[in-house]
Order: structure tokens, then C-alpha cells, then sequence
């Protein structure tokens, strides 16, 4: 029988000194956000931004709705505005925060699966991988492209 084994690389950091001036940028514009998001029903208020190939930062927070379903997540959010914005500027990263009862949160936030489906094509419509940061204030995750959070996507290609 063969198989092939595939890995998935993660960095972590105890802190964001350790990060590039540019990651910790990115990721204090994350929390930024955080700040601004609309979220009264869950009172989780998440914050992205990402690093366009531009050199531009566009922003995203999660927006809530009373009818809960029609709620967004920030990275959505941050993702689809770049893509309205500017639509074929890639996205080279993204750091995400999360603020609850007005504390950052200690762990990493991880994107949801939904989500990641979405980074995942945004960064398969260009040549480069996308860094996402995991932003929490005890422990910071850093992958260097999205398939290492969805190994398996959805593609495009299934639909032919
Ligand atoms: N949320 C995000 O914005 N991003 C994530 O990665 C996880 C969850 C939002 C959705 C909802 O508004 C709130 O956090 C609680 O789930």
C-alpha cells in the first residue's frame, strides 16, 4: 500500500514583540477592530485585518443581526470588502483578535469553518499563500498559508 503523509507547520509565540514589526501591526489593527464590532447578542466582539498585496489594510469585525443567522463573522466581513474594494489585489495575511467583556482573549481565536472556505478561495485566486495570525494575549499561532487550517477544501474545480 503507498501513502503519502502530508504536515502541517505551526508557529507559536508567547508574545507580540516576538512577531514582525509588520505581523504585530497587522494584529494591533485586528484588535482595533475588535473594539468596533457589532455584537450585542453575543457579546464576543471579533476583530481581522488583512494585509492586501497593495500594501493596503483593510479591516473587518463580526456584525450581528437580531434575526441571528443573517449575523456576519469579521473575516467575512474584512474578506469580502477587499474583494469589493479591490477585487484582484491578493490578500498576502490575515491576523484575527477577539475581545470578550472588554479583555482580549488569551487563546488564539480560530477561524470558522465557513470562514476558512472563504480564505481558502481568496487565496487560491492568487499565486501566493495567505499567513493567517492567531491573535491571543498568552499565546500567538501563526500558519504560513490557509490549507494548513483546511488541508481539504471545497475548490471550484468540484463543480465541473
Ligand atoms: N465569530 C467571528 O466573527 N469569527 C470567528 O472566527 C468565530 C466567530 C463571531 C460570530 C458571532 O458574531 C460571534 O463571533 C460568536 O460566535
Amino acid at each position: 500500500m503507498k501513502q503519502r503523509a502530508y504536515t502541517v507547520r505551526l508557529y507559536e509565540y508567547d508574545q507580540l514583540d516576538e512577531l514582525s514589526e509588520e505581523q504585530a501591526l497587522l494584529v494591533n489593527s485586528a484588535i482595533k477592530a475588535a473594539r468596533d464590532a457589532y455584537a450585542p447578542y453575543s457579546e464576543y466582539h471579533v476583530g481581522s485585518a488583512l494585509r492586501l498585496a497593495n500594501g493596503e489594510i483593510v479591516i473587518g469585525s463580526n456584525q450581528e443581526n437580531a434575526a441571528y443567522p443573517s449575523g456576519m463573522c469579521a473575516e467575512r466581513v474584512a474578506i469580502y470588502y477587499a474583494g469589493a474594494r479591490h477585487p484582484d489585489v491578493p490578500v498576502v495575511s490575515i491576523a484575527i483578535a477577539a475581545i470578550r467583556e472588554g479583555i482580549i482573549q488569551e487563546e488564539p481565536i480560530a477561524p470558522c469553518g465557513a470562514c476558512r472556505q472563504v480564505l481558502y478561495e481568496k487565496e487560491s485566486q492568487g499565486e501566493d499563500t495567505m499567513e493567517l495570525i492567531l491573535y491571543g494575549s498568552k499565546k500567538i499561532q501563526v500558519f504560513s498559508r490557509v490549507t494548513d487550517l483546511l488541508p481539504v477544501p471545497f475548490k471550484s474545480a468540484h463543480l465541473t
